[in-house]
């Protein structure tokens, strides 16, 4: 049966001081399959492996169903926590057929040899690997390990099933046909999940809910659709997908309510762009800030147009072009050393033709520069209810309001 997650202000610090996990706070719902994405070091195995059990948290609570299983007393071993993990590299027993694997997890389930054979071989039909069943793992491929284990963490119908970039060791083709089989097979089975990965497409791909983690700080929660339109930082909105940053300077009111008219600095031909203020402007929502700004800009806001059409707020030159298929996808260098990547063609455009840039201000997010509030600083030494209002490089952002509001929660 699914089970509710809650994870409370854990932190974690290794011997040796390194301070891995700085409180993250979340709760995961029956069912929803989240996806914790961040880069390389951001504390995301860590946070697993605390949920797992397999790390003790310094402090904080874990709590998992209506079990407490962390916290500054309590620490159940991982076989008591009702979970099964899929790894990066599998970790199959290489003595043990596939189907003896997967018949080995139901071994604390005091399920009989015999049933216990029979259900692995009906999970592993059901990830369709059951003509394999003999096969040992130096045997098999690596999406076929890869099947084992998902079958292996399946087949006991466990409250909390955890993934350790389950696909990171496979290629490109095999990776997506594995995460759409996962999505489907986690959701089929109604598993709570929580997946790990530094890659923001299959993030997207895969979660009800993405928790952005920086520095051991849970940044921003949120659909994959929230953290898209309305990222909490500058950070959060280059690790998931920018075509471009230009600097830029508020030149008056935006038509559209919370919106103001920037014009970049710097850029020959540029004409004003209706931008939104995020939330990492230190302004409060709406408001037309001071200062250096820094425009992120989504790839879904470019728009390719003619160099001298009326409608066409920045100007350049295509200095790459890629034919991907459905489309071709340009790089874009502006007067003023600034280029933009990811710029979707229907056509060939040959490098060297000179191209209008129109922008869409949903997909054009001003930020502070530099951004503010990197959660270096511990998040138990910040102000509680303090406003992002800090100096450039100053203290962690409070938790915001009107972020809540959009459905997306910015965590301190
Ligand atoms: N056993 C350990 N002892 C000390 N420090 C550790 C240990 N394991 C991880 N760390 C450190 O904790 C931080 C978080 O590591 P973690 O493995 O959780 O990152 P990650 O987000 O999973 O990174 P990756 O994407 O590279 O797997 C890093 O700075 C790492 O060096
Ligand atoms: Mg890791």
């Amino acid at each position: 049966m699914a089970e509710r997650l809650v994870v409370e202000h854990v932190s974690k610090v290794y011997p040796g001081g390194n301070h891995a996990l700085r409180g993250p706070t979340f709760t995961v719902d029956p069912g929803t399959f989240m996806v914790l994405l961040g880069p390389s070091g951001s504390g995301k195995t860590t946070l697993l492996r605390t949920i797992a059990g397999i790390e003790r948290l310094t402090s904080g609570r874990l709590v998992i169903g209506d079990v407490v299983v962390a916290d500054g007393r309590v620490h159940l071993p991982p076989e008591r926590r009702d979970l099964a993990m899929v790894f990066q590299d599998y970790a199959l027993w290489p003595h043990l057929s596939a189907q003896d694997n997967v018949a080995f997890a139901l071994k604390r389930h005091r399920v009989g040899r015999h049933d216990a054979r029979r259900h692995a071989m009906g999970m592993l039909d059901r990830v369709g690997l059951s003509h394999l069943a003999d096969r040992f793992p130096v045997q098999l491929s690596g999406g076929e390990q890869q099947r084992v284990a998902l079958a292996r963490a399946l087949v006991g119908d466990t409250g909390l099933l955890l993934c350790d970039e389950p696909l990171s060791n496979l290629d490109a083709d095999l990776r997506e046909r594995m995460r759409v089989e996962i999505s489907s097979l986690v959701r089929e089975a109604g598993a709570t999940t929580i997946y790990i990965t530094h890659d923001q497409l299959e993030a997207f791909a895969l979660a009800d809910q993405v928790g952005v983690l920086q520095d051991g700080v849970l940044v921003q929660l949120g659909t994959p659709e929230d953290i898209y339109a309305t990222p909490a930082t500058l950070f959060v909105a280059r690790f998931t997908g920018l075509a471009g940053e230009l600097e830029v300077t508020v030149v008056g009111e935006g038509k559209i309510t919370g919106h103001v008219s920037v014009q970049p600095v710097g850029i020959d031909g540029a004409r004003p762009i209706e931008a939104r203020v995020g939330e990492g402007t230190g302004a409060g929502a709406g408001a037309a800030p001071d200062g250096p700004l820094l425009l992120a800009i989504r790839p879904t806001a470019v728009r390719l147009c003619a160099a001298e059409s009326e409608a066409a707020n920045l100007v350049g030159s295509v200095t790459d072009t890629a034919f991907r298929g459905r489309h071709y996808e340009l790089v874009v260098d502006l007067a003023g050393g600034r280029r933009l990547t990811g710029v979707l063609s229907e056509r060939r455009v040959p490098r060297g033709t000179p191209v209008g840039i129109e922008l869409d201000a949903a997909g054009c997010i001003l930020f502070a520069e530099p951004e503010p509030g990197p959660p270096g600083a511990a998040p138990e030494d910040a102000e509680p209810g303090r406003r992002g209002g800090a100096p450039a490089g100053g203290a962690p952002q409070a938790n915001g309001a009107a972020s809540a509001t959009r459905g997306t929660e910015r965590i301190q």
